[in-house]
């Protein structure tokens, strides 16, 4: 029998060209968090099923989740989301950290999903979430950094937009409003959520066996077509719905003082699929036609730490992919040329003798922060530029026997085409050619 040498159906081999690709997100995304204070922490792969069970929702854990009986008997999964083992680890210390608690991570997550574009079995995450935070300065402080990491890539508000929305007001609609009990509300959230999803008379059809009074109908028709922050207020007006429920004024007022206004939008139906949200909502979409999907999404949580017996302690923050992530810069053409490694030199020799002065440069150079790579056997002329070229070297050595008994070294600049002769023992040249 001969095994097939495909990866698992949705997941990825990341072979050094994508790798390259990947490790280009993470830097930013490691440079970003670093930029706003934020500290790295990770977790385990596998943690206990009931985990996920106690608030991320039934869509995750019947349906999402690779889960298994370890040989103890222990029900467990492998990590669809951070979220939870987070709120696990900031339950052991927030007694004593310093508040706010800024934390990051990008963990690979599994979860078991129909592969499509944009949707893998496995994928990395960028997670960002602060705890303990002033209510609408923590969330200001989220978007901002979000905002920041793709400004970082040269993205603006042409490229994307965030959908926002919260909560309380949903609820307040839902359960006050509308007088739906908690387990009613909650399928009209799973409804509402898949909204973009449906077709329209698909969606309505689905309404109708909520069986709505027509009043109430109405008014979840009318809260469905709002479009911005001002169709918001004026509903929140028209309708006495209090200010209490969300005070989304100050939050606003930041983003215009920053000028961040223009990448926001309010969406009535930004509701966000995992159950734990308890505040602000949010999901980042991409505006490029080929690609309308969500790269990045987060939002408030007040009560996950209640799970492990501590107080609740107010948490927000976001998770971004990175299949989306690529797919939305390579739509937009922002998303650098990496088919190539980065060297910046190749050092070779024409003749056997060269192999020795040539490894003990190669050294030499390592040891001041030069990435250098060698060839391994004695290579032709002809042989030399196409190599530095696939090696992505930026220079190259040629050593051949006259160099080798005088000691010296020939460099050639790939990108300028400039060649000089160096001692080969003139090393703080050589690397000033190098890195020039
Ligand atoms: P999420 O919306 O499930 O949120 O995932 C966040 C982002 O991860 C999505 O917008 C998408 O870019 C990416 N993503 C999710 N599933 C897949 C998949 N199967 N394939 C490729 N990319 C995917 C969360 O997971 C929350 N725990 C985020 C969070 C952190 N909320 C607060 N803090």
């Amino acid at each position: 029998m001969t095994l097939s040498k495909l990866p698992y159906k949705g997941t990825r081999d990341l072979f050094p060209s994508e790798k390259r690709v990947q490790n280009f997100l993470f830097e930013k995304m490691n440079i970003t968090a670093q930029l706003f204070g934020y500290e790295p922490y990770d977790g385990p792969l596998l943690e206990e099923v009931d985990l996920y069970r106690a608030k991320s929702g039934e869509e995750l854990v019947n349906e999402q989740i690779y889960r298994f009986m370890d040989r103890g008997e222990r029900e467990v999964a492998i990590r669809p989301e951070m979220t939870p083992t987070l709120a696990r680890m900031v339950a052991q210390i927030h007694r004593e950290a310093p508040r706010p608690i800024r934390w990051y991570a990008i963990p690979n997550l599994m979860r078991y999903e129909r592969p499509q574009k944009g949707r893998l079995r496995e994928h990395w995450q960028f997670n960002v979430d602060i705890f303990g935070g002033k209510e609408n300065l923590a969330e200001f402080e989220i978007f901002n950094l979000a905002i920041t990491l793709l400004q970082s890539f040269g993205a603006n508000a042409t490229h994307f937009e965030i959908l926002v929305n919260h909560r309380k007001l949903v609820d307040y609609l839902f359960k006050d409003k509308m007088k739906l009990s908690s387990e009613v509300a909650l399928k009209l959230y799973k409804l509402l959520d898949r909204f973009k999803k449906l077709p329209e008379a698909v969606f309505l059809e689905q309404l109708e066996t909520f069986q709505l009074s027509k009043d109430h109908h109405t008014l979840f028709l009318e809260y469905l077509r709002l479009s911005s922050f001002e169709d918001l207020e004026k509903f929140l007006t028209t309708h006495h719905i209090d200010s209490a429920v969300w005070n989304f004024g100050t939050f606003f007022q930041l983003t215009k003082e920053f000028q961040l206004t223009s990448y926001l939008r309010y969406d009535p139906t930004i509701v966000r699929g995992l159950d734990y949200y308890t505040g602000i909502v949010f999901e980042i979409f991409d505006k490029h036609p080929d690609n309308r999907r969500a790269l990045c999404g987060g939002g408030a949580y007040d009560r996950l730490l209640e799970i492990f017996g501590e107080k609740p302690l107010p948490g927000v923050g976001f998770g971004l992919g990175d299949v989306t992530l690529k797919d939305f810069l390579q739509s937009h053409g922002l998303l650098p040329d990496l088919s190539k490694p980065k060297n910046d030199v190749l050092l070779t020799f024409q003749i056997d003798g060269g192999m020795v002065p040539v490894m003990r440069l190669a050294q030499s150079l390592r040891a001041q922060g030069v990435r250098v790579i060698t060839a391994l056997e004695t290579l032709k002329l002809n042989k030399i530029f196409p190599l530095a070229e696939k090696r992505g070297a930026k220079c190259v050595s040629i050593l051949d026997d006259q160099e080798l008994i005088s000691n010296q070294v020939a460099l050639k600049n790939l990108i300028t085409g400039k060649q000089i002769t160096f001692a080969l023992n003139d090393l703080s040249a050589i690397i000033k050619f190098i890195m020039d």
